[in-house]
């Protein structure tokens, strides 16, 4: 057990796949492929340790732009991870959501993600949610959109748009923000994950690439996490 506060809601940026595979001189799928198992060791260790909610970024929408045939791999990867996972997710306690525009997936990649989330429905222990063909631009450009339906509508008043209703239309809007962000070979910028939801977020850059990642590293990244002091703005109480 882990000795002092452990962060309620954690958030990675699952990267490093790509150089992974090129140390080892393979193609970059072989990465994505060796990345499936350190999602098992993450939300593994999330339960360990007691954390709540565990928000993976998998996909971007930019990552659209890689080669046709990287994007199938993934793909084709997102709908295995599904089958072989769902009953052990599900005996788990782990209830998943997955974030993005799923209009995007394949019939066959919506009708998996439909399942998990259905069949993990009933999950109390840990909510993993799964941002694919997710961007943060894009998901509060949709919050504008949906406030500004419900004005035209007359069934909201200009002046109760504030940051709590901008908030209930991010598609985050169940679970409060992360308290921790972790993202994994050693790139430190956001990429356009969770913009709004990280202003108060503690982050933690490891070297680490995402195929290499277990509970170890995200134990010492909570062990970081709590040396950590947060002040949210105002001054510390002496
Ligand atoms: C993260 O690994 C997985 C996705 C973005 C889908 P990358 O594929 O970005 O790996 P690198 O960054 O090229 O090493
Ligand atoms: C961010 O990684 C997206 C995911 C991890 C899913 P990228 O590899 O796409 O980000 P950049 O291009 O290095 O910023
Ligand atoms: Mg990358």
């Amino acid at each position: 057990m882990l000795p002092g506060p452990i962060p309620r809601h954690v958030a990675i940026i699952m990267d490093g796949n790509g150089r992974w595979a090129n140390e080892r001189r393979l193609p970059r799928p072989f990465g994505h492929r060796a990345g499936m198992k350190a999602v098992r060791e993450a939300v593994e260790g999330a339960i360990d340790a007691g954390v709540e909610v565990l928000t993976l970024f998998a996909f971007s929408e930019e990552n659209w732009n890689r080669p046709a045939l990287e994007i199938s791999a993934l793909m084709d990867l997102l709908e295995e991870y599904i089958a072989r996972e769902v009953a052990e997710l599900r005996d788990q306690g782990v209830r998943v959501h997955v974030l993005g525009d799923r209009s995007r997936l394949t019939a066959g990649g919506r009708a998996a993600v439909e399942r998990v989330e259905r069949e993990t429905a009933a999950g109390e222990k840990l909510s993993l949610n799964l941002c694919i063909s997710y961007s943060s631009r894009g998901e509060i450009a949709r919050a504008a959109r949906l406030l500004a339906e419900e004005v035209l509508k007359g069934t909201k008043k200009l002046e109760d748009i504030d940051e709590e209703a901008i908030r209930s239309k991010l598609y985050t809007a169940p679970w409060g923000d992360p308290d921790l962000l972790i993202r994994t070979s050693g790139e430190q910028r956001l990429s356009n994950f969770l913009l709004w939801q990280l202003a108060y977020t503690e982050l933690y850059v490891t070297p680490v690439l995402w195929p290499d990642f277990n509970r170890r590293t995200l134990r010492d990244a909570i062990l970081d996490y709590q040396r950590r002091e947060r002040r949210f703005g105002k001054v510390t109480a002496s």
